[in-house]
């Protein structure tokens, strides 16, 4: 099996890791709070945070820590850092990676991998700009394999901000070069659909997709999974841009019961408005228990990347 050294997007994977991955995931989950690991000791983890993160930075910091590791970590780096001095980004990477054993890095610009380059020590993405997030992806596949009991052969729908949300393009891009017979429907207003560099990729692999511009019009009862995102408010330069498609893809109560009864609703979260809360109710919903899962694949693939 390939070791990985960096994650910046999910081309870096492939399915043998993955699979590993969620052997060793699955393991954490069934043993969480009842093991104490220490495979990680005086291991330092470098934790870089040039955008808001709640659930990313958290998982990563509480991975690292279960498994007897420490973390050092900047939080609004583009603030409290030498970013803030116009160092440059291969500059401070260069420096910190004498500081630990890993780095995880979040930025809004698409620099992934200058800095990746630039690391004497193995790097991870943990978001990039509009671009990518792949260790999102690698939570919602260990979802979804979990939930459903395979990849494979599975009907995904993608609703929401499918032009900037970087989950979404990592999440296809996975999908498409790494599981057979996936097919893909993507659900959101024309200003936010899915770009066109993301379908030619799925063009390359012969993906099958339909595009639909609200729930109302798609076929809910096909899907074995429906991923909402969140309008990404933002990316948006106009406010006014932003009034014009918000709300635009909520799933209401009578949508999620329109989908079959083994279907699966995910969210990467945080969420705002596009799935009311009183969805948390139904059988079909996991953007809770994605958190769980987000933690434990997390302490999976840095023991991966550090062992
Ligand atoms: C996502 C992100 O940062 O791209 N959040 C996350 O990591 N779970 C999704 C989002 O912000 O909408």
């Amino acid at each position: 099996m390939r070791k990985l050294r960096t994650l910046t997007s999910v081309d870096d994977f492939d399915r043998e890791t993955l699979e590993s991955l969620f052997d060793r995931a699955t393991y954490y989950l069934d043993n969480f709070g009842k093991v104490e690991w220490n495979i990680l000791r005086r291991k330092r983890m470098l934790s870089i945070y040039c955008q808001p993160s709640t659930r990313t930075r958290f998982s990563f910091e509480a991975a690292m820590d279960e498994l007897g590791g420490t973390t050092l970590n900047s939080q609004d780096a583009l603030i409290s850092s030498s970013f803030a001095k116009d160092e440059s980004i291969e500059d401070g990477i260069r420096v910190l990676s004498e500081y630990g054993h890993i780095i995880v890095m979040r930025h809004k610009l698409p620099i992934m991998r200058q800095a990746a380059d630039a690391s004497l020590v193995p790097f991870i993405s943990a978001g990039e700009a509009t671009k990518e997030h792949p260790t999102q992806t690698l939570l919602d596949l260990f979802t979804i394999e979990h939930e459903r009991g395979r990849i494979d052969d599975l009907t995904i729908g993608m609703a929401g901000d499918l032009v900037n949300g970087r989950t979404i393009h990592s999440l296809a891009k996975a999908l498409a070069q790494f599981y057979s017979n996936v097919r893909m429907v993507f659900i959101s207003p024309p200003q936010l659909s899915i770009p066109q560099e993301i379908k030619d990729f799925l063009d390359q692999y012969c993906i099958e997709y339909t595009e639909h511009s609200s729930l109302a019009e798609a076929p809910l009862n096909e899907m074995d999974c429906l991923y909402v995102t969140r309008i990404q408010k933002e990316w948006f330069e106009d406010d006014r841009d932003y009034q014009a498609v918000k709300g635009c893809c909520v799933l209401r109560q009578e949508y999620a019961e329109a989908m079959r009864d083994d279907a699966i609703v995910m969210h990467p979260l945080p969420r705002v408005d596009e799935i009311p809360t009183i969805i948390d109710q139904n059988k079909r919903a996991r953007y809770f228990l994605q958190v769980r899962y987000g933690l434990v694949s997390r302490m999976a693939l840095l023991e991966h990347m550090l062992i």
